[in-house]
């Protein structure tokens, strides 16, 4: 019975990752060249220019870390800059590198040049990430053969890699690991502007007929998010396909995420349900990130990494010392309709 109360909930928290669908159409979706990539302006120029200097000298670039929530494009931007300097990618992740001996085979198989990319670097163990900081710092790994008094350290000279990380909580890195990275970026949602951008590159390669505010209506309600404009398409165009005929228009669009339960907004069950928990059960808070996420049953991480920044930068959320509040602006969007909304838990 538990399971069935939970089953709804952990698919919601998903959908916001990447899910297998995304995963197979991502393939076809991702841009490869920096060329393609949009938005994210100040990023990509400092990018180029480290690219081209990097290039010119004939060098590997410097370890480079990206940070921002889920599906702005970190895991493309490391496959696209693997691409432009005309290496090998290889990557993993924080939590499937279990013990520092995972890292030994990958490390020593690196060319120069090539790039490690670690995604959710924040999660990395203590004892990997010991083991990663000579590895960064002099490419060179220390392992120890042998037991007790026969021990021996041996040092392995590495060739010269960049290591690019990927993380949803630059807060969470430790200083040292943090300090390790030549350079720095952080992303931000996209404008819908550059977001309608994406979708009509995402339109062409899928061969989806929608018009001008269409895509505007989808963009609009993408939470500032690639990966979730790919997706909200994708559901338009499954109800545009059975329920209408022709080009996605504003109307189909507007349709077709209301059913979805996505608001005027783009806010979807989730951010909504953890902004009426603030305003039912904490009057609208302050409240702690450990009691809202006990109240709604999920993991404070996802609350923290997946539901709140979105949240926060579009000002229906603030973060004080005392914990999270709901703003007037969210009160106004919820009043205005929450008879509606609630239809939708
Ligand atoms: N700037 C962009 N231009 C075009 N498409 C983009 C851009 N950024 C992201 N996308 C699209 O959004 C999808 C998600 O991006 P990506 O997987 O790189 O996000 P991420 O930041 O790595 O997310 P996560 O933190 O969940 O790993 C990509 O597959 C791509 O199709
Ligand atoms: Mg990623």
């Amino acid at each position: 019975m538990k399971n069935k109360i939970q089953k709804p909930k952990r698919e919601k928290v998903i959908l916001q990752q990447e899910t297998d669908e995304d995963k197979i159409l991502n393939l076809s979706l991702r841009p490869t060249k920096i060329a393609d990539f949009v938005g994210q302006k100040k990023t990509i120029e400092n990018l180029l220019i480290s690219l081209q200097a990097a290039k010119e000298r004939r060098e590997p670039l410097e370890h480079m870390l990206f940070a921002g929530p889920p599906g702005l494009g970190k895991t493309t931007i490391a496959h696209i800059i693997a691409h432009e300097m005309d290496s090998k990618i290889t990557a993993t992740s924080g939590p499937a590198i279990e013990r520092a001996g995972d890292l030994i085979g990958i490390l020593t198989n690196l060319e120069k040049g090539d790039v490690l990319f670690i995604d959710e670097v924040h999660r990395l163990s203590k004892v990997v990430e010991e083991f990663l900081y000579p590895a960064m710092e002099n490419f060179q790994i220390d392992f120890v053969i042998d037991k007790g008094p026969y021990a021996k350290t041996i040092k392995f000279n590495l060739k010269h890699f960049t290591l690019i990380g990927a993380t949803t909580r630059s807060g969470l890195l430790s200083a040292p690991l943090r300090g390790r990275f030549g350079m720095f970026f952080h992303l931000d949602f996209y404008r819908p502007e550059d977001l309608v951008k994406i979708i009509n590159r995402s339109v062409k390669i899928l061969n989806i007929k929608i018009d001008k505010e269409g895509a505007m209506e989808i963009a609009r309600r993408s939470r500032g998010t690639p990966r979730v404009a790919n997706r909200l398409l994708r559901r338009v165009r499954d109800f545009s396909q059975v329920k209408k005929s022709g080009a996605i228009t504003k109307e189909i669009a507007d349709e077709a995420l209301n059913s979805q339960g996505i608001d005027s907004f783009g806010l979807d069950t989730i951010d909504r349900k953890v902004l009426f928990a603030i305003i039912d059960y904490y009057k609208g808070g302050p409240v702690g990130i450990e009691s809202l996420a006990a109240s709604l049953n999920e993991e404070s991480d996802t609350i923290v990494d997946v539901v709140e920044p979105f949240l926060l930068k579009s000002g229906f959320l603030k973060r004080t010392p005392r914990g999270r509040k709901i703003t007037d602006l969210a009160y106004q969007h919820l009043k205005k309709t929450r008879e509606k909304q609630k239809e939708l838990f």
